[in-house]
């Protein structure tokens, strides 16, 4: 009996620990732990969280403030995926050195190049301040009265909290603002490139595959963390030396099969998980189709420029892959959305939770909050797709109108102060010098053609023949003189001219029209999330994503994403060589890895049957920021590097549905092999702590 009960309270925490959600690390003790052990785990939560003792948390940086990377050797290596270190390949990138193309290894220290930039955060320690963030604020005050309230308890929380002189402190809200935390960071500025594979390994598939299973991708690229001789961070210099690490995560050779526990530790950017019905309609209904269509027209332009020419494809390869990317994402959200009948099944939880409120008397403090997101969202809907659009337009795939937007905002800050000439200047001088060093006038002009006619009627590419922008001299020259003779020939430029009254319209219309009614979602969602969590305290909630550092776990697992269709979770090096198409520029595979095929030299990295593994699927609930994240086995130890999700799942941002929702991640085996029987970088094999956790 005993027996029993025990069996039932494991699978019942299974069942709930597939569910999704992202974990606050130092929250970990008690439901989590406990959802991690009936999975396999053999992890406790100090193991992964412990600000006493090193922990697994001391191997996980934050990778330049947009992906996650992981130190994997006593010597500060870092791993990240290839995509996450591309525009760091692409900017050492030339037709004579090609490492996009070709890769690059390097085969000492003193090979290892410095990026510009380019910096990894570590998580010192985690603390709940929420009650100091929320002192004095009340129910009853306006949005705007609630922020200042909050900002004022912010600079008390930040002066009383003790760290060192070269820490860094940072304070996020979760579960929308009902409650808050504060991370004590440690940033090192100075992150050299080590490795990555050449882009038919790191990018194979390109965006044919993205966002697909299955998947044949060695999305992986290595970095090294230099600091002081104290092993601080610092800027970088020649004297510094290779970081040691509180922790670094050992390697497993023995991988995993289908059922075995993972979890998965990085980043995660954003999610929204507790929209309303009537916000997802909009999103998909809405905002993702028309700016599809933007990023379809600009892709149209830039793919066939790349396909033409090396050097274009070189320039814009960071540009177009940033592009495809949410475009794609997008794309599949809405299938994923429709397909899993997202909107029905919140309208249905919208309506328990309207009857919970009657049942249980709160019906007046709460009562509203469903029809005032219906109006709102009425309101929102015009101003928040041309908004979106602008952006898309403006700041996403146009190039010329970008720059034109910087020179309005140059000009707004020399008109407010003079005295800001000589800054403002600069700041648009180094944004232009950014641009140009991947411009291409024809793409650019391209691009306009195709864009512009998606967001205003009026279009007139002969800007292109009339402008000072496009060329980085001209632009300087217009930029010389006294305040008012810049800002006279900027005012006769065509570029500017034409684009003026639209950025105008953008600043006095569309983003005030905006944040007022966005302001007001906010709040009301602010308030629908302390609904929930009183009314129906039964339910599992965990807050969105923020860019904060985050636990999910999950198994090894396939899917079925339709009748008859059962996806297995494991791809080998088979599947590479039979996607294989001579020459092309997504699935060309090089001659040195059919090579090792054909030898099957696979060396210590092949499973028990023989075979070298690529990539595999879980269970683990992730989202864009991920990418580079460690899948870690129930030990403790690497066994892959996360990138992706599944075509099927890639709505799992706003509706997680356990069913189809996969994380993609490539299994460290398939790194490994590449780096040592491919590029013959055995140095960093051997800087490794390789471990057989299923061998004891
Ligand atoms: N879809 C993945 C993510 O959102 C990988 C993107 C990189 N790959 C590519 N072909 N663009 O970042
Ligand atoms: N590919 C994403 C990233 O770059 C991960 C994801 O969206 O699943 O973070």
């Amino acid at each position: 009996m005993r027996f029993l009960k025990i069996i039932f309270f494991f699978i019942a925490f299974q069942m709930t620990a597939q569910q999704g959600g992202m974990w606050i690390p130092s929250l970990l003790e008690g439901m989590n732990e406990d959802e991690m052990q009936s999975l396999g785990s053999k992890l406790t939560a100090q193991d992964i969280y412990d600000v006493n003792n090193s922990s697994l948390k001391d191997a996980i940086g934050h990778f330049n403030g947009g992906c996650t990377s992981e130190v994997i050797s006593p010597k500060g290596l870092l791993l990240t995926n290839h995509h996450c270190g591309f525009s760091q390949i692409q900017s050492h990138s030339s037709l004579e050195n090609d490492y996009l193309r070709d890769g690059f290894w390097a085969m000492t220290l003193e090979e290892e190049i410095p990026n510009d930039g380019l910096f990894v955060e570590f998580i010192v320690r985690i603390e709940d301040v929420t009650d100091a963030m929320l002192a004095g604020v009340t129910n009853e005050m306006s949005p705007r009265a609630r922020q200042s309230k909050i900002d004022i308890n912010r600079n008390a929380v930040v002066k009383a909290t003790q760290k060192e002189d070269w820490q860094g402190i940072k304070i996020r809200p979760f579960y929308k603002g009902n409650a808050y935390y504060l991370f004590v960071t440690e940033r090192f500025e100075d992150v050299r490139l080590v490795g990555a594979p050449p882009s038919s390994i790191g990018k194979f598939g390109s965006d044919t595959d993205n966002w697909v299973w299955p998947r044949h991708t060695g999305d992986f690229s290595m970095f090294r963390i230099y600091a002081d001789k104290n092993n601080r961070p610092a800027k970088y210099s020649k004297d510094n030396v290779p970081y040691k690490p509180k922790h670094f995560l050992p390697v497993s050779l023995d991988g995993i099969e289908e059922g075995d526990f993972t979890m998965v530790f990085g980043f995660p950017g954003r999610t929204n998980e507790y929209l309303p019905a009537v916000a997802i309609e909009q999103i998909t209904q809405k905002v993702n189709p028309s700016n599809i269509a933007i990023r379809e027209a600009a892709l149209k332009v830039i793919d066939a420029n790349m396909k033409a020419d090396d050097q274009i494809r070189i320039q814009y390869a960071s540009k177009q892959a940033r592009i495809a990317n949410a475009w794609k994402k997008w794309i599949g959200e809405n299938l994923g959305i429709q397909k899993s009948g997202a909107i029905a099944i919140k309208r249905k939880f919208e309506s328990d939770f309207t009857k919970a409120l009657k049942a249980k008397g709160m019906e007046t403090e709460y009562g509203t909050i469903l029809p005032e997101f219906s109006r709102l969202y009425n309101e929102f809907e015009a101003v928040n797709v041309k908004r979106n659009n602008f952006i898309e337009v403006f700041f996403r795939t146009n190039e010329l109108m970008q720059m034109a937007f910087r020179a309005f905002q140059m000009e707004q800050a020399i008109i407010a102060n003079p005295n800001n000439l000589d800054k403002a200047v600069e700041s648009f001088k180094n944004r232009l010098k950014r641009i140009h060093k991947n411009y291409n006038v024809n793409v650019d002009k391209g691009v306009y053609q195709a864009v512009m006619p998606l967001y205003t009627s009026t279009v007139d590419a002969s800007i292109y023949d009339k402008t000072a922008f496009t060329d980085m001299d001209s632009a300087s020259k217009l930029l010389e003189g006294t305040g008012d003779e810049i800002l006279e020939k900027l005012n006769n430029d065509a570029a500017y001219q034409y684009a003026k009254p639209l950025i105008k319209e953008f600043y006095t219309k569309l983003e005030p029209e905006f944040q007022q009614i966005n302001t007001q979602i906010n709040a009301l969602q602010t308030k629908y999330m302390t609904a929930l969590m009183k009314v129906m305290p039964e339910e599992r909630y965990f807050p969105d994503a923020n860019s904060t550092l985050r636990v999910t776990y999950g198994k090894v697992n396939g899917y079925a994403p339709r009748d008859a269709v059962y996806y297995d979770p494991v791809t080998y090096l088979d599947g590479v060589i039979e996607k294989y198409v001579p020459g092309d520029y997504e699935f060309d595979v090089p001659q040195k890895l059919r090579d090792l095929y054909d030898a099957k030299d696979y060396g210590q990295y092949a499973d028990k049957n023989g075979k070298l593994p690529i990539c595999f699927l879980g269970t683990n609930h992730t989202t864009g920021g991920n990418s580079g994240s460690p899948a870690i086995d129930a030990e403790g130890n690497l066994v892959g590097l996360n990138f992706d999700r599944v075509w099927e799942g890639t709505m799992s941002d706003i509706y997680y549905d356990p069913e189809i929702c996969r994380n993609i991640m490539v299994d460290l085996r398939y790194v490994l092999f590449i780096v040592d029987k491919y590029a013959g970088a055995k140095r960093l094999i051997d800087e490794m702590k390789l471990v057989h956790p299923k061998k004891k």
